[in-house]
């Protein structure tokens, strides 16, 4: 009895080891192995829903530091969303120790540079070619690191993200290393000393895609006033930097509403393609308002 017990737990552990090999099971959180360019070692995990849509979005979920692909796909909302509309979540993994994701690179920080928003958007191309998913609805959203990673792949592949959703980050290129180091800690940019010009913000996001002209995706900041890790001036310079890309004017946003979309909150819409939502006494990070989500993706109305 023993015995068999132990070769069953043998069998299932090589099971689990060659998964990468086989597809994705739907309603499973797995991995996936082999997907073309991985240009970083970062993980691949993916949850295709029991329930796919025909054509079916794809939400790339971004962990936060010390997180993980399954702490994410655990503490998310985004897999049970998967099974009510149908779009498939690829939940990538950071390589680094630390487990924070590489924002400071020169490679990372520029489209096909080899870094790990470089291996984050194969994962997204690799996902809509297998499941023939429509490339018209691939997003990105993350909390912390991943909310930086977020703005970093808005930045780097405008052309495969039609929208992202940023959960208490720093502007894309932000945490730059200058002497180029790999997933490095910025504490000017994290303290929020790192204070520019919406026009030099917006050249940042645009050297890091040179010659880009294509649409750019919609983006919606969460920020909270009483985040000591990124402090709430990120909130200020994020929105800088959207507004200036968009082309519109910072210092004068369309609407401003208090108390939404809950109370405490505030709204600040710049134009169809830039929102923020300032979250008073909230710390690091703002909790995941998925419903919310769904509807700026617009897979609810
Ligand atoms: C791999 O990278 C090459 C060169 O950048 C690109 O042409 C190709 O489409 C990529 N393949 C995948 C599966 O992303
Ligand atoms: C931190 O980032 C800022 C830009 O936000 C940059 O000017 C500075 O050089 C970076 N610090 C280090 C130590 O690389
Ligand atoms: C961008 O365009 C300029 C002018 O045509 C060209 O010199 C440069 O090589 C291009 N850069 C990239 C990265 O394609
Ligand atoms: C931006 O808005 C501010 C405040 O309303 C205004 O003073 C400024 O002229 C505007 N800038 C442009 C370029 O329209």
């Amino acid at each position: 009895m023993r015995l068999l017990t132990l070769l069953t737990t043998c069998l299932s552990v090589a099971a689990a080891a060659t998964l990468g090999k086989r597809a994705p099971t739907p309603g499973q959180l797995s991995q996936v192995t082999s997907f073309g360019n991985a240009t970083t070692a970062a993980g691949f995990y993916i949850y295709v829903p029991k329930n796919l849509a025909a054509s079916p979005g794809v939400i790339v979920a971004v962990h936060y530091c010390t997180g993980s692909a399954q702490a994410y796909y655990n503490g998310s909302p985004y897999a049970a969303l998967a099974e009510q509309y149908g779009f498939i979540v690829i939940y990538p993994s950071s390589p680094h120790s630390g487990t924070c994701w590489d924002v400071s690179s020169k490679a990372t920080l520029t489209h096909n540079g080899g870094g790990d928003s470089n291996t984050i958007a194969n994962m997204a191309t690799w996902t809509v070619s297998q499941y023939n998913a429509d490339a018209s609805k691939v997003f990105v959203t993350g909390s912390s690191s991943g909310a930086m990673m977020t703005n970093v792949l808005a930045a780097t592949y405008p052309d495969i993200f039609k929208a992202a959703i940023v959960y208490s980050g720093v502007p894309a290129g932000c945490f730059v290393s200058a002497s180029g180091a790999v997933d490095a800690w910025n504490s000017t940019c994290a303290q929020g000393n790192s204070i520019a010009t919406p026009e030099a913000w917006t050249d940042v996001v645009k050297n890091m895609y040179l010659n880009y002209t294509g649409a750019r995706p919609k983006m919606q900041i969460y920020h909270g006033s009483a985040d000591t890790i990124l402090l709430p001036q990120n909130y200020q310079e994020t929105m800088k930097q959207w507004s200036g890309v968009f082309g519109y004017n910072y210092s004068q946003p369309q609407s401003t509403t208090l108390n939404n979309p809950q109370s405490g909150y505030t709204k600040t819409v710049y134009g169809e393609s830039v929102q923020g939502i300032y979250a008073e006494n909230v710390g690091h990070t703002v909790p995941i308002r998925g419903t919310d989500d769904m509807e700026f993706f617009g897979f609810a109305s």
